[in-house]
């Protein structure tokens, strides 16, 4: 089987049995804030397109490109669908023109013209946009696993299918935090040091555990060519930056013992029947400029993608809009349903739209009352700062999901008393009647499962599923100082007393092993 990288999660598989292309990302995502690193919009996509399979792991806009479908993937390639809770991704990928479509039971493999298929759909509301998945195939040469941005709890399941020959997996960050917090430098610093030393952590866990031949470090770094985002490109030598890229990743793994780790770059060819699997890159010497010059290769990135996004904003006003009465109108019914999310957030969420020309607007989420008003001094433990522009786009879109778009786009600010709140998230990215039915019933159903089962951790008797996304504390728990951290998100309980010390809820079930 061959592997060409086609940037950020994108790889062309050529198997056995067929081609099949996944996630293809070209076009600027989130408000024109991200952009692959590097550069893949000089792929000859039009040729790459025609493949008889197209697997789009989740609705993410970094691994979802409507556009680059539209125009560049054969509308005869089957779609091979994660079984997610919601028809969201199938509709949008039907509405672009794909007819045909497979969409085996999560977590079973199926054969489908001699390549046998393995798709693990995650469904909670805080995976992805409700929902993430990997793919797992074997053409009876090689057996590949994308695991992509997806966060099994554990990898049993594909490695009961037999050995792996690669093993693509997310290394970089891909969220707001902390950058985007209102926070002192220093405490900035620290947070984002701990965040990449935990992305870090959590790859060499499920690496070991997967013990595959070869390791891909995929599904990132985006990187940022707009002015005012510029700082969170990782060209300042600053190890708190959560978005290293691939070459600073693979030489950290090698530290860590790991020689197995191979550099993808778009149009890079890695042949799984090289019993060495050297990769072939595009760029020749110019691989060395663009890392070892990497600020100097964004600036030419930067003038020559910019001008469409300039473009773009100057679209994003919509001053026809009265923001107050369009959000009343479209999220008290929502907030009046949202139960458990409510409980969760427990208070008020204050948005404060900006515009030093028009005024700003200041509303509030009120989720004692369940009402949308003005905002009028109350005291709040969350809030978030956007331009006006922003928000009125997000309206005139009907965006349901801000997560997949405004906050991706780091395009705001934001200040929390006390922890992290999953609620408040989950909430944004549910901003419809059928994902915010989903998330309430999965909530409703996780408070009645008793995690039944316990584990003993250096002296401890702790339930063995993590309260937050039931990761096996076995693997992926370790203790300092009468503190857990489950490593697969970096969540952390106090064990005297099971008290969550990173989000509201999810007590953990803890006592002294006698
Ligand atoms: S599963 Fe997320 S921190 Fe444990």
């Amino acid at each position: 089987m061959r592997i060409t990288g086609l940037g950020h999660a994108s790889v062309l598989l050529e198997t056995a049995h067929g081609t099949i292309l996944t996630d293809p990302w070209v076009n600027p995502a989130y408000f024109g804030s991200w952009f692959p690193f590097p550069d893949n919009s000089q792929l000859d996509w039009d040729r790459i397109g025609q493949v008889d399979y197209l697997f789009v792991s989740h609705l993410h806009h970094d691994h979802f490109d409507p556009e680059h479908l539209r125009r560049h993937v054969g509308k005869s390639a089957t779609v091979v669908l994660p079984e997610f809770p919601t028809s969201e991704l199938e509709d949008a990928l039907r509405e672009l023109g794909f007819t045909r479509f497979i969409k085996p039971v999560s977590g079973e493999p199926v054969e489908v013209d001699g390549l046998q298929i393995m798709i693990q759909a995650l469904i909670s509301p805080t995976d992805g946009p409700i929902g993430d998945s990997s793919l797992w195939v074997y053409d009876g040469q090689h057996r590949v696993l994308n695991q992509n941005d997806a966060r099994p709890s554990e990898l049993d399941a594909f490695k009961e299918l037999g050995p792996i020959d690669a093993y693509l997996v997310q290394f970089s960050g891909a969220i707001w935090f902390p950058m985007v917090y209102e926070l002192p430098a220093r405490a900035k610093q620290a947070l984002g040091l701990a965040k990449r030393e935990r992305q870090f952590d959590r790859t060499l866990r499920y690496i070991q555990e997967c013990d595959a031949r070869f390791v891909f470090p995929t599904a990132g770094p985006p990187c940022f060519l707009d002015e005012e985002l510029w700082g969170f490109n990782d060209i300042f030598g600053d190890e708190s930056n959560i978005f290293p890229d691939q070459r600073v990743y693979l030489e950290w793994l090698a530290s860590q013992g790991h020689d197995e780790g191979r550099l993808l770059l778009p149009g890079s060819v890695a042949d799984l029947a090289d019993p060495a699997c050297a990769v072939r890159h595009p760029v020749g010497d110019d691989l060395e400029k663009l890392f070892a010059h990497k600020e100097s290769y964004l600036r030419e990135y930067q003038s020559r993608r910019m001008p469409e996004v300039e473009a773009a904003k100057a679209t994003w006003a919509h001053p026809e809009i009265d923001i107050l009465s369009a959000l009343t109108e479209w999220l008290t019914p929502l907030l009046e349903e949202a139960d458990h999310i409510a409980a969760g957030i427990d208070g008020g969420i204050r948005f404060t739209a900006e515009d030093a020309e028009r005024g700003d607007v200041d509303i509030l989420l009120d989720f004692t009352t369940r009402q949308v008003r003005a905002y009028a001094d109350e005291k709040v433990r969350y809030r978030f700062r956007t331009r006006r522009a922003y928000l009125e786009q997000l309206i005139h879109e009907h965006e349901i999901d801000w997560v997949n778009s405004l906050f991706l786009s780091c395009r705001f600010s934001a200040q929390r008393v006390g922890p992290y709140n999953e609620f408040v998230y989950v909430f944004f990215k549910c901003l419809s009647e059928e994902r915010l039915n989903y998330a309430e019933g999965w909530f409703a159903e996780q408070n009645v499962t008793e995690a039944a089962e316990t584990v003993v951790l250096d002296g401890w008797q702790v339930q063995r599923r993590c309260p937050h996304l039931k990761a096996d504390l076995s693997r992926f728990g370790s203790i300092d100082k009468g503190v857990l951290t489950c490593q697969m998100h970096g969540w952390k309980w106090r064990l005297a007393d099971g008290k969550c010390l990173t989000s509201v809820g999810h007590d953990l079930r803890s006592s002294p092993a006698s």
